[in-house]
């Protein structure tokens, strides 16, 4: 194992005559936070969209935890232990965190024989309590709907649903765009705890001080290609901005 929980080679996805993704190579680590970063159009979301099942690539090489992965559907990915947090979080907001934790993927009392099966809510709870308290999720009181909490504390439930069920990457599309900048710095600090924990972490963002505080390694796309990739501290806002926004592409472009 070398450490990469994702690595992507060459991958391209078009639709129609629209070129999104043009040979794009990209890797993320265990235990790091890995920015995706890049102009409007540069083809984060589609590559997440490809990393996470929802559309295949038309050619390229996804190798997931060391193993060629061969990715249909969200289904597959999470069998690859991977979790996405959307921007519209996809929260059912009349549910308390852990309803929304567990949803889909309820525990029952009793095991799969017994006739009635009732939905075991103490372990789902303790389990929830459990990963919040690890993460240092603060919700003041468990038992409230998901609406009465605030953007950050909904933002903080999203992640730590994907925390909990992921075993070896957590993507994460904007998890800051909605914030003010005490429940930003909030949000930052979980995603630095998430990946503590020995998963990976892809973050995308069009904020470069969030990018430039939290990750380890950033990866800029322009054009469906990475063109720049940076370690922790390599770089600044100049070489970022100006990597997304110029560099030598002609052939890509002509
Ligand atoms: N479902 C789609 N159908 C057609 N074109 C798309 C679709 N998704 C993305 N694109 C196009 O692919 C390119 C990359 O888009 P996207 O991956 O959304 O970039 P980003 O997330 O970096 O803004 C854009 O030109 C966009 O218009
Ligand atoms: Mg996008």
């Amino acid at each position: 194992m070398d450490g990469y929980v994702v690595k992507a080679r060459q991958i391209r996805k078009a639709f129609g005559h629209v070129e999104a993704l043009r040979g794009v190579d990209f890797e993320a680590e265990a235990g790091k936070v890995t920015a995706l970063i890049g102009d409007n159009g540069a083809g984060k979301s589609s590559l997440v969209k490809v990393l996470s099942g929802v559309y295949p690539p038309d050619s390229g090489e996804l190798m997931i935890d060391g193993r060629v992965a061969r990715l249909n559907s969200p289904r597959d990915l999470r069998r690859h232990g991977i979790e996405t947090v959307y921007q519209d979080l996809a929260l059912a907001t009349d549910l308390t965190p852990y309803e929304n934790i567990f949803m889909g993927r309820e525990v029952y009392r009793g095991g799969v024989l017994t006739p009635l099966r009732l939905v075991d809510r103490g372990a789902m709870r303790t389990k929830v309590e459990e990963t919040f308290a690890r993460l240092g999720v603060k919700i003041s009181d468990q038992l409230a709907s998901v609406a009465a909490l605030s953007g950050g504390q909904q933002q903080s439930v999203a992640i730590a649903r994907a925390a909990m069920w992921a075993t070896n990457l957590v993507i994460m599309d904007e998890p800051t765009a909605a914030l003010g900048v005490a429940q930003t710095q909030g949000v930052l600090d979980l995603i630095r705890r998430v990946a503590d924990q020995g998963i990976g972490v892809v973050l995308i963002s069009h904020n470069m001080p969030d990018v430039l505080s939290v990750a380890d390694s950033i990866q800029v796309l322009r054009l469906g290609q990475r063109v720049a990739s940076f370690s922790r501290g390599e770089c600044d806002v100049p070489d970022l901005v100006q990597a997304m926004t110029s560099g030598t592409l002609e052939e890509v472009t002509a």
